[in-house]
């Protein structure tokens, strides 16, 4: 087990360069950490710490966020957002941009890339035929390297798309030798462009976002970083735009001025810059 000293030197560092806040998580870090650290030869986290801080090729502190962040996710989690999206956000944006044809989405902590899938598939869907003169193209990022190669690899088990409509498992998917696993078509693999990024980075995008999902990150997150967070997302979002966190989240309202559609969906008031 490692040292109270040793622990608070891991999550300074996580919660000082990634916001993850595991001050009250020892046994879990010991337990991702413990097998790794010992198969590196390193005598003490000490010892793996100052590796990791010297490692100027940053490879040794990507494994360490590798391993540190909770990636879990599926396919239509929290459904009623999607719906949403569907039925309400959609219609306005297909209005709105009709002249340009052009929609920006953003999914800010993509984990294994099935809420960006997830949306993509809603957008061809939901444009059908007329996607095609419409760029409608997801941005996912996530700051965890490992995920973000399983999304682009986009291997999913049979299990995984079982809450999916089956003409879209059929449309979007392809069964692998096994019939085990399936593999994302072509065709919904070009609607999601992943990168990493660290969420507590200056926002490089050029352009503002239509939607923003940022579900289920700011749960690792303390209330100063959320509201600092937020900040930074209100500033990135075009006027009208959306928001969606996690079902279990919530937001400071003193953080931005944000008008609450429902618990988890939020929106940019028409007209603000
Ligand atoms: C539990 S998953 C949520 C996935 C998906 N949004 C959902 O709701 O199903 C949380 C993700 O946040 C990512 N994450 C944690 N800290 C981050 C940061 N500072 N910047 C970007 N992503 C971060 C983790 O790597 C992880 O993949």
């Amino acid at each position: 087990m490692m040292s109270e000293d040793e622990f608070k030197r891991i999550s300074f560092f996580l919660k000082s360069r990634y916001g993850i806040d595991m001050s009250r998580k020892k046994e879990i870090m010991n337990g991702r950490l413990e097998n790794h650290v010992r198969a590196g030869g390193f005598s003490s986290y000490h010892e793996y710490m100052d590796a990791v801080e010297q490692d100027f090729t940053g490879e040794m502190e990507k494994t360490l966020v590798n391993l540190l962040t909770t990636n879990h996710t599926y396919f239509m989690r929290e459904f009623e957002h999607f719906e949403y999206l569907r039925k309400v956000v959609l219609p306005w944006l297909k209005k709105k941009e009709a002249v340009n044809k052009d929609i920006c989405i953003w999914c800010g902590a993509s984990s294994t890339g099935e809420e960006p899938y997830t949306v993509a598939m809603i957008l061809l869907d939901f444009f059908g035929l007329e996607h095609a003169d419409w760029d409608t193209k997801v941005l996912a990022t996530d700051v965890s390297t490992g995920v973000l190669k399983q999304a682009v690899d986009g291997i999913y088990n049979k299990e995984a798309l079982k809450e999916l409509p089956e003409p879209w498992k059929r449309r979007f998917f392809r069964a692998m030798p096994d019939k085990e696993q399936y593999k994302v078509a072509p065709e919904l693999k070009n609607e999601v462009i992943f990168r990493q990024f660290n969420l507590m980075n200056p926002f490089p995008f050029k352009r503002k976002m239509h939607v923003i999902f940022l579900r289920n990150v700011m749960i690792y997150f303390d209330n100063q970083t959320k509201c600092e967070l937020i900040r930074k997302i209100y500033d990135v979002m075009e006027p009208g735009g959306y928001l969606f966190i996690g079902q279990t989240e919530t937001i400071d309202k003193n953080s931005a001025p944000l008008q609450m559609i429902q618990p988890s969906i939020f929106r940019k008031r028409e007209g603000m810059k």
